[in-house]
């Protein structure tokens, strides 16, 4: 990244507090954030919304450059659009959630959507939190920073259901399970540590030592330690 701006990557499955972690490092260190999977989501309402046949990767990957993405990188109010239509709230439906993974396996989509990351990232003047699965390894594979947040699988659902409010525990477990092995498993760039990313098990932390932890790791890194 250029002198005074730094880039940090912070990848790992669903239920390891990596949405809140990396919003609330940005907005403490005067970063842009960026949600990636939220981009993920958007191209797959779009897709649900108008019809595409996501059984058929050719189908998906013929429209991926269709939909226009745009997203707000202030941490304290991110944003989503899609053609101009506000899809915050629409991308976290169960039905989008059930259907990303397949979405987001499809090589031309990933093309797409990684390019819009760059471009992002590249112009935050101080820098940016990139949260998302393959940000260290294919995205941003030269960020200042790389951290990988792991949690135990009971912790993950827990968290989860807990946002879902009154969801089921077991049920949540096994829809997450079956789409982290989807998305570790993909071909074109699936959820794994960089070789060179920080890992971080949340599982017996609170969020807030997760946000001091990972403060600390950006500023060692800024102090060139
Ligand atoms: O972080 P999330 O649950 O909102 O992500 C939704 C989906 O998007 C996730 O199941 C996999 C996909 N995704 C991806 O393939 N690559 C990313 N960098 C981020 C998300």
């Amino acid at each position: 990244a250029a002198a005074g701006t730094v880039i940090v990557a912070i990848d790992g499955p669903s239920g390891t507090g990596k949405s809140s972690t990396s919003k609330a490092v940005a907005a403490q260190l005067g970063l842009s954030y960026l949600d990636t999977g939220a981009q993920y989501r958007a191209i797959t309402w779009w897709m649900v919304t108008n019809g595409i046949d996501l059984t058929d990767p050719g189908a998906i990957a013929a429209a991926a450059g269709k939909p226009e993405i745009v997203s707000g990188t202030d941490p304290a109010a991110p944003t989503i659009t899609v053609d101009g239509t506000d899809v915050a709230g629409p991308i976290r439906t169960q039905e989008v959630t059930s259907k990303v993974s397949a979405v987001s396996a499809v090589p031309d989509v990933r093309t797409r959507i990684t390019e819009l990351q760059r471009s992002i990232a590249l112009a935050a003047e101080k820098g940016i939190v990139v949260e998302g699965r393959d940000i260290g390894t294919t995205v941003l594979p030269d960020a200042d920073l790389k951290i990988f947040l792991t949690a135990s699988p009971e912790a993950r659902a827990a968290r989860r259901s807990g946002e879902l409010k009154g969801a089921d525990v077991n049920a949540t477990r096994e829809a997450l399970i079956k789409r982290d092995a989807a998305d570790s498993s993909r071909k074109t760039s699936p959820l794994a540590k960089a070789g060179d990313a920080v890992e971080v098990d949340t599982t017996e932390l609170s969020l807030q030592q997760v946000i001091e932890c990972v403060v600390t790791l950006v500023e060692e890194k800024r102090a060139g330690k």
